[in-house]
C-alpha cells in the first residue's frame, strides 16, 4: 500500500498515472492509495472498516479473518434503471438498454464527481479478469472511494502490485473503472457506516472500454471487475473479436467410467448458476468440480473446440437459500474464512445467519438492519440479496483446471430460468440454431438481485439482459455468427433445463440441488449417444426411464409432468415470445425468425 499525493505514483505505467491524476483533481480526495494486494493491505483496510463502524468483525473461531457489513436499506442490489450503456450511436445500445449520448452523460457525471472524494480517500486498485498469464491479460484499473469495494475487490479478481508490473512491462492499455459512493464529507463532518448516494449512474462507454458508476456502493454496481467488465464491456470486446463473454457457471464432471465433460450454464440472476457449479452429485460413482459460478470467456483453441475460463477469483454468492442440505460446498468454503458478508444477520456468540443456513432459526439475531430479530418477527432477518464475498480456491471441489490460462473445452452449454410452467427439467435443441433460438428465447420470473418487482416473467437472452452491452439483436447474431467459426461437430451442445417448474399446489415438481445430477448425467448420456430423448415440438426430451430417478421419491405422474410438453401452454407462449421479437426490431436475425415459425408449426401440428 503507497499512499501518495497525487503526483508521485509508484509505477513507471505513464498513461495510468496521467488518468489518476485526473481523476484526482477532479474528485478531490485527501489522500490517493495505491493497492498492492498484500496481506497486510488487507489487514489495514479491514480494521479501519471496522474502527468505522462499516465491518464487524466476526468471532475468530467460527468464522476465522471475516467481516460482516450491512449496507444502507436503499442501496442492496443492482440497479438495472440506472445501468446505461453510453455508446456513440443510440442503435448500438439497443431496445434492451438505457443510453445517453456519451458526451452528454459524461458531462453530467463529471460534475457529480467534481469534489465528490472529498474527505475521503482514493484507491487505485490495478486488477486483471482472468490470468496474468493469459495470451492477452485483460487489464483494468478501478479507482474507488470506498474501502469496502478494495477488500471485495481483493477477493474477487487478481488485484495489485503483481498486476502493476505486468502492465508495465507490456505498457498495456487497460479497461478504467471509475467509482464513486458520491458522498462528499465536509470539514469535520461525521462519516457514516455505508456512505452511498441518492443519485446513481452505473454507467457503460464500450467504444472506449470505460465504466463510470456513481452513488452505490454494493456489488454488480461497484465492483467494476465483475458484471461492468467482465460482462458488459467484454461483451463489446467479444462481439468485435469473436468470442463470447457470457453469464455462465463452469462445471466438470466426471461420470463413473472416469470420462470428463465440462459443461456451462446460463442462468440469470438466483437462478442457481452457483448452487450448480458447487454440486455434490446424488447419483453414485458422479463426480463434480467447479471451475467458476458465475461468468464464462470462451474462445475457440487451436482444436477448434471452445474453451472457456472463469475470468474471476472469487464467489460473489446469494447467501439465503444457501445451508448445508443445499449447497454444502459454498459452507465449507466460507467455513475457511477469509470472506465479506453483506447484509445478513448477525449472531448472539458472533456468527452469521441467514434464511436456510440451518433448518431451526436461532433464538436471537441482530437483523440486517441492526436490530432485534426473533423466529416470530414478521420480517426475514437477512435480505434477500445478501452476498457472500469469499475466494474461489476456498472452495474444496475447485477444479485443478481452474489455474488454466487457456480453460476448458466446453462439451455442453445449458441454458435455464425460473419458471413456474410450459418449460420442462430439461431438453435439448436440435442443433446450434436451435439452442441459439433456445437461448434468445430464454425467460425467467425476475428476482431480488435487481430493483423492482419480484416474479414477474421476463425474456433473459443467455441470461445476459442486464448484462448486453450492445444491441440484443446483434448479440443473438454473434452468437450465430460464433457457431460458424467451428466445425459443428466441435460445437458444444445445447439444452435448456428448468428446475422451478410447480405442481399446481405450489410445490416444485423437481427436488433440484444435488439431484439435478440426474439431468445432468442425461446431458452427458447424449453427448456420448447412450440415453434416449423424444422429438417434441420444443426439442428432444429423455424419454421415459432415461432419466434415472433410482433412490428419488418421485413418482411417476410427477416426473411426467415435470417433463411435460404442454400445447396449450405453448400455444400461450408463442405470443410472449412474438413480442419479444418484436422488440428486438429489425435487427433481429432472420434465422432467428424462421427458427420460431418452425416452432409454431411444431406446436400447431402437435
Ligand atoms: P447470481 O449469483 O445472482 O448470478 O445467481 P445464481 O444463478 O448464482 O443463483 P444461486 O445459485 O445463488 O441460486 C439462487 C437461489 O436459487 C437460491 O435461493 C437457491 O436456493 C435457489 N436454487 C438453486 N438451485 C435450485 C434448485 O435446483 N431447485 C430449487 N428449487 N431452488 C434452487
Ligand atoms: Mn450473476
Ligand atoms: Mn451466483
Amino acid at each position: 500500500m503507497t499512499t501518495t499525493t497525487a503526483t508521485s505514483a509508484p509505477t513507471t505505467h505513464t498513461g495510468l498515472v496521467t488518468w489518476v491524476d485526473e481523476v484526482a483533481a477532479l474528485t478531490e480526495p485527501d489522500t490517493v492509495v495505491w493497492c498492492d494486494g498484500s496481506d497486510e493491505e488487507w489487514d489495514r483496510l479491514t480494521s479501519e472498516l471496522v474502527d468505522a463502524g462499516t465491518f464487524v468483525r466476526l468471532d475468530e473461531d467460527k468464522k476465522p479473518n471475516s467481516f460482516l457489513c450491512q449496507s444502507d436499506p436503499t442501496d442492496v442490489a443492482r440497479v438495472e434503471d440506472r445501468t446505461f450503456i453510453a455508446s456513440a450511436r443510440k442503435e448500438d445500445a439497443g431496445p434492451t438498454n438505457n443510453w445517453v449520448d456519451p458526451a452528454e452523460l459524461k458531462a453530467t457525471m463529471t460534475e457529480l464527481y467534481r469534489g465528490s472524494m472529498r474527505g475521503r480517500t482514493m484507491y487505485v486498485i490495478p486488477f486483471v479478469m482472468g490470468h496474468l498469464e493469459a495470451t492477452v491479460p485483460m487489464f483494468g484499473v478501478e479507482v474507488t472511494d470506498s474501502a469496502y469495494v478494495v477488500t471485495n475487490m481483493r477477493i474477487m479478481a487478481r488485484i495489485g502490485t503483481p498486476v502493476l508490473r505486468k502492465m508495465e512491462e507490456l505498457d498495456a492499455s487497460f479497461v478504467k473503472g471509475l467509482h464513486s459512493v458520491g458522498a462528499p464529507l465536509a470539514e469535520g463532518q461525521q462519516d457514516v457506516a455505508w456512505p452511498c448516494s441518492d443519485t446513481k449512474y452505473i454507467a457503460h462507454f464500450p467504444e472506449t472500454r470505460e465504466i463510470w458508476s456513481y452513488g452505490s456502493g454494493y456489488g454488480g454496481n461497484a465492483l467494476l471487475g465483475k458484471k461492468c467488465y467482465a460482462l458488459r464491456i467484454a461483451s463489446a470486446m467479444a462481439r468485435d473479436e469473436g468470442w463470447l463473454a457470457e453469464h455462465m457457471l463452469i462445471l466438470k464432471l466426471t461420470s463413473p467410467e472416469g470420462r470428463t465433460h465440462y459443461i456451462a450454464g446460463a442462468f440469470p440472476s438466483q437462478c442457481g448458476k452457483t448452487n450448480l457449479a458447487m454440486i455434490e452429485p446424488t447419483l453414485e460413482g458422479w463426480s463434480a468440480e467447479m471451475v467458476g459460478d458465475d461468468i464464462a470467456w470462451m474462445r475457440f483453441g487451436p482444436d477448434g473446440r471452445l474453451y472457456a475460463v472463469n475470468p474471476e477469483f472469487g464467489l460473489f454468492g446469494v447467501a439465503p437459500g444457501t445451508g448445508m442440505h443445499t449447497n454444502p460446498q459454498a459452507i465449507r468454503t466460507i467455513e475457511k474464512g477469509n470472506s465479506i458478508f453483506t447484509n445478513v444477520a448477525l449472531t448472539d456468540d458472533g456468527d452469521v445467519w441467514w434464511e436456510g443456513l440451518t433448518e431451526t432459526p436461532p433464538a436471537h439475531l441482530t437483523d440486517w438492519k441492526g436490530r432485534d430479530w426473533t423466529p416470530e418477527s414478521s420480517e426475514p432477518s437477512s435480505h434477500p440479496n445478501s452476498r457472500f464475498t469469499t475466494p474461489a480456491k476456498q472452495t474444496p471441489m475447485i477444479a485443478p483446471e481452474y489455474d488454466n490460462p487457456d480453460g476448458v473445452p466446453i462439451d455442453a452449454i445449458l441454458f435455464g430460468g425460473r419458471r413456474k410452467t410450459t418449460v420442462p427439467l430439461v431438453y435439448e435443441s436440435r442443433d446450434w440454431g436451435h439452442g441459439v433460438f433456445v437461448g434468445a428465447t430464454l425467460s425467467s420470473e425476475t428476482t431480488a438481485a435487481a430493483t423492482g418487482a419480484v416474479g414477474v416473467v421476463r425474456r433473459d437472452p443467455m441470461a445476459m439482459l442486464p448484462f448486453i452491452g450492445y444491441h440484443a439483436g446483434d448479440y443473438m447474431a454473434h452468437w450465430l455468427e460464433v457457431g460458424k467459426q467451428a466445425d459443428a461437430s466441435k460445437l458444444p451442445r445445447i439444452f435448456q433445463v428448468n428446475w422451478f417448474r410447480r405442481a399446481e399446489d405450489g410445490s416444485f415438481l423437481w427436488p433440484g440441488y444435488g439431484d439435478n445430477s440426474r439431468v445432468l448425467t442425461w446431458v452427458v448420456q447424449r453427448l456420448e449417444g447412450t440415453a434416449g430423448a423424444v422429438d417434441t415440438p420444443v426439442g428432444l426430451v429423455p424419454e421415459q426411464g432415461a432419466l434415472d430417478t433410482t433412490g428419488l421419491d418421485l413418482d411417476e405422474d410427477q416426473l411426467a409432468a415435470a417433463l411435460r410438453v404442454d400445447t396449450e401452454e405453448w400455444k400461450a407462449e408463442l405470443p410472449l415470445i412474438e413480442e419479444w421479437f418484436a422488440k428486438i426490431g429489425d435487427k433481429l436475425p432472420t434465422q432467428l425468425a424462421d427458427e420460431l415459425a418452425t416452432l409454431k408449426e411444431r406446436i400447431e401440428q402437435a
